[in-house]
């Protein structure tokens, strides 16, 4: 991202996000047939046209008058944030300002995973469920429903990956409580899955 950070008057700052592209890419078709994990990362940052049409994929707002997005969830709970580490700090999206706010100003991306490729990808993606959204009372249930709804924005984001040649992995191996002391959570939120995003190397 090279867009100048903003500060509001509460002292939080915030990236604001160019407009998404409203077309463009691969034809599904073609991107289903080039959807894969990729697990080696060019060092080089995602263009901020790019970065914001990429979220916009994964579960931005595509009806504005009812404020229904692109990846469905149970229930309509939207129950998922969508964390992003940077080196630059560690973002969560704000769909309906359609910006970036900052949580933490420190590079956590080696933190998002066990991996040694984690840490070099300029994208880590690390979906967050907001448990006080989930009015089911069966817990495996919530669980299953809050899995479900993480797996459509991260197929959103293969696709678009696929759609746009850049690189991508889902990954679930991670240490969930360090990785959630690391990003400041809080008591009412749960790491579901993380998803490194780039160019390949
Ligand atoms: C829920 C989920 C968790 C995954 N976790 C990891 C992971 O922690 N590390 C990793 O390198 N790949 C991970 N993957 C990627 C799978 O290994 C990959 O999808 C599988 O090998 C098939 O390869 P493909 O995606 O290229 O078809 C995960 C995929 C899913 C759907």
């Amino acid at each position: 991202m090279t867009h100048p950070i903003v500060s509001s008057d509460t002292g939080v700052e915030y990236l604001k996000l160019p407009p998404p592209m409203r077309d463009g890419g691969m034809p599904l078709l073609g991107a289903l047939q080039h959807r894969r994990s990729t697990r080696t990362f060019a060092p080089a940052s995602l263009d901020d046209v790019i970065l914001s049409t990429l979220l916009w994929a994964a579960f931005g707002i595509n009806r504005p008058d009812t404020g229904q997005r692109t990846a469905p969830s149970a229930r309509n709970w939207q129950e998922i944030d969508l964390y992003l580490a940077m080196p630059d700090g560690l973002y969560v999206l704000e769909p309906v300002d359609w910006r970036l706010r900052l949580v933490v100003g420190e590079d956590l991306r080696a933190a998002t995973g066990l991996q040694d490729y984690v840490g070099s990808a300029p994208l880590n993606i690390v979906y967050v469920s907001r448990l006080s959204k989930l009015d089911e009372t069966d817990k495996p249930l919530r669980q299953f429903y809050t899995a479900l709804d993480t797996g459509f924005i991260s197929q959103n984001v293969y696709l678009f990956c696929a759609a746009f040649g850049l690189a991508t992995v889902a990954r679930g191996l991670l240490d969930r409580r360090a990785l959630a002391r690391a990003m400041r959570l809080d008591a009412d939120q749960r790491v579901v899955l993380a998803q490194s995003v780039g160019h390949a190397a």
